[in-house]
C-alpha cells in the first residue's frame, strides 16, 4: 500500500485527529512531521475524548510505530506529560514512540519571548497559541537552536543552553525584562535529558528500513495548509510547513517515497487566532456553528471564528499539496439548515477573483460571491453512502467541481463508526479492510 500524507486544507482543526487515528489500521507507522505541542487533534473512541498534541495520533493502537519527526519543535515537558497522561489511561507506550535526533526543542525562552512579541504587535498581533512554536522554529533557521540529539551530551548541551542564553539575555536585558538563568535551564534540560533518551533515534534511518521491510507510512499533518509558513495567509501563520513538502524534510524521507495526498477540509471553516478570513460568520450565525460545531480549540479553548465553505481556500490548499482527494468533515453541523452557502469567488475592486489570492491584505478587502444549495435534513452519523440525502450529495458534488478534488471519506459524527468510506476512491491506497474492521471497535 502507499505511504500516504493526511493534512488539513483549511486553517487546522479539520478533523485530522480522527480520521489519522481511523486510517491508522492500514499503516505500521504514524509520523506527525511538523508542528510542535500548538496542535490538538482529537480522538474519540466510544464517548472517550483523547486529545493529542504532540504524539501522533495512531498512538492508540497497539503494535503502530508512532514517529516525531525533525520537522517537530518539540517540548520536553508536554511530550513527557502527554505521555503519562496516555499511560495512565491504559495506552501501551512501550518501543512504539521515538523522537528524531534532528527534532529541535523548545526552551523557556521561546514562549516568554513569544509573549514578548505578541504584546507589541497590539492589534496586529497574530493570536499564536503561545507554546514558543514560532521563536523556536527562528533558533532553528538562525543555527542556533538545540536539538534532541544535544540532549544525549550534558557537556555540549550545557555549552548550547549558555550560548543562548547569553544572546538572549542581551534582548531581554534591553526590553528591560527579567534575565535568563542558564545554569537552572541546563538542570531542568538535563532532567528532561534522562527520561528522554529511550526516545531519540535516527528516524531516518528508521523510517528507510521500515519502508524495506514492506511497512507503509502515515505522514500526520498538524494545522493546516492556510497556516503554512509559504502557502498560508501569511504574516497569519504557524512558522513550519504544514503542507505536503514538511512530510519529506520533515523526517527524511524522499518525495519519491509518498504516495499519495489526502486532505481534510470540514463542510464549513474555522480559525482560532487573527487573519483575514472572507466567509467568516459573525452574531447569531457565527454562534449557531460555534455552539453546534462544539467549535473551543483542542489547545487553548479559544472559540474558534467560523464561517461558510469556501472553495477558493480549498482549492488553493489542494493545489499547493498536490491533494486530489478530499475528506469532508463535520457536514452533520450543517444539519437541519434551510440553505448553505458556499463561496465561489471574490469579488475585489469591481472584479471577481477565482483564485486565492497570496495577499493577506488582499483578502482582507474582499467580499465572497456565493451559491445556495438546499438544506439536506440529516446526515448524522450515517454510514451508507446511498441512504444520505440527495440533497447533501448534490452539496458534495458542488464542492468536488468548485475545488477540483475528490471526496474519498465522509465523516458524520466524532467516532470511528460514523464514517462513510467510498472504496472506488481509496482503492490501490488503503487496506480498506483493515480500515472498516477498525471502525467496528
Ligand atoms: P484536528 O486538529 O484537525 O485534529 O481537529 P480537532 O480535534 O482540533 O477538532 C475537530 C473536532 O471535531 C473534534 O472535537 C472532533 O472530535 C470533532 N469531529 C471530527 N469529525 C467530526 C464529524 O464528522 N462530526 C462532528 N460533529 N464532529 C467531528
Ligand atoms: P491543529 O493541528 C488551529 C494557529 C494559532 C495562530 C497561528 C500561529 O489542531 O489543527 P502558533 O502557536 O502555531 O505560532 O500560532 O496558528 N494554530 C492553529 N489553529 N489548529 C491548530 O492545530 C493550530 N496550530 C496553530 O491559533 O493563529
Ligand atoms: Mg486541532
Amino acid at each position: 500500500m502507499a505511504n500516504i500524507v493526511v493534512l488539513g486544507l483549511q486553517w487546522g482543526d479539520e478533523g485530522k485527529g480522527k480520521i489519522v487515528d481511523l486510517l491508522t489500521p492500514s499503516f505500521g507507522v504514524v509520523a506527525r512531521y511538523q508542528g510542535g505541542h500548538n496542535a490538538g487533534h482529537t480522538v474519540c473512541l466510544n464517548g472517550r475524548k483523547v486529545v493529542l498534541h504532540l504524539i501522533p495520533s495512531g498512538i492508540l493502537h497497539a503494535g503502530t510505530l508512532c514517529v516525531i519527526g525533525n520537522g517537530v519543535v518539540l517540548q520536553p515537558r508536554a511530550f513527557l506529560d502527554e505521555v503519562a497522561e496516555l499511560r495512565a489511561s491504559g495506552t501501551k507506550i512501550d518501543g512504539n514512540l521515538v523522537i528524531s535526533r534532528t527534532t529541535h526543542l523548545i526552551m523557556p525562552y521561546h514562549s516568554l519571548l513569544e509573549r514578548i512579541n505578541e504584546e507589541m504587535k497590539g492589534a496586529r498581533k497574530i493570536g499564536t497559541t503561545c507554546r514558543g512554536i514560532g521563536p523556536a522554529y527562528q533558533d532553528k533557521a538562525a543555527r542556533c537552536g538545540i536539538r534532541a540529539g544535544d540532549l544525549l551530551d550534558l557537556g555540549i548541551l550545557r555549552e548550547k543552553i549558555g550560548e543562548n542564553v547569553e544572546e538572549k539575555n542581551s534582548l531581554l536585558g534591553n526590553l528591560g525584562e527579567p534575565l535568563l538563568d542558564a545554569e537552572k535551564i541546563f538542570e531542568e534540560y538535563a532532567g528532561y535529558a534522562g527520561s528522554l533518551k529511550e526516545y531519540i533515534t535516527d528516524v531516518p534511518l528508521l523510517l528507510d528500513r521500515k519502508l524495506k521491510e514492506g511497512m507503509s507510512i502515515l505522514f500526520e499533518g498538524a494545522q493546516g495548509a492556510l497556516l503554512d509558513l509559504d502557502h498560508g495567509t501569511y504574516p497569519y501563520v504557524t512558522s513550519s510547513n504544514s503542507t505536503a513538502g514538511g512530510a519529506s524534510t520533515g523526517l527524511g524521507v524522499g518525495p519519491t517515497r509518498i504516495g499519495a495526498v489526502l486532505g481534510v477540509t470540514k463542510a464549513y471553516t474555522t480559525r482560532v487566532g487573527g487573519g483575514p478570513f472572507p466567509t467568516e460568520l459573525f452574531e447569531e450565525e457565527g454562534r449557531r456553528l460555534l455552539q453546534r460545531g462544539n467549535e473551543y480549540g483542542a489547545t487553548t479553548g479559544r472559540p474558534r471564528r467560523c464561517g461558510w465553505f469556501d472553495a477558493l481556500t480549498v482549492a488553493h490548499a489542494c493545489r499547493v499539496n498536490g491533494a486530489e482527494r478530499m475528506i469532508l468533515t463535520k457536514p452533520d453541523v450543517l444539519d437541519g439548515l434551510d440553505e448553505i452557502l458556499v463561496c465561489d469567488g471574490y469579488l475585489y475592486k469591481g472584479e471577481t477573483l477565482r483564485h486565492f489570492p497570496s495577499e493577506s491584505w488582499v483578502l482582507e478587502q474582499v467580499k465572497p460571491s456565493y451559491r445556495a444549495v438546499r438544506g439536506w435534513g440529516e446526515v448524522r452519523g450515517m454510514r451508507d453512502w446511498d441512504r444520505l440525502p440527495q440533497a447533501f450529495r448534490d452539496y458534495v458534488r458542488l464542492i468536488e467541481d468548485l475545488v477540483e478534488a475528490r471526496v474519498a471519506v465522509v465523516s458524520t459524527g466524532m467516532e470511528r463508526r460514523e464514517t462513510i468510506l467510498l472504496d472506488q476512491e481509496l482503492e490501490g491506497l488503503l487496506d480498506v479492510g483493515a480500515v472498516r474492521a477498525g471502525m467496528q471497535s
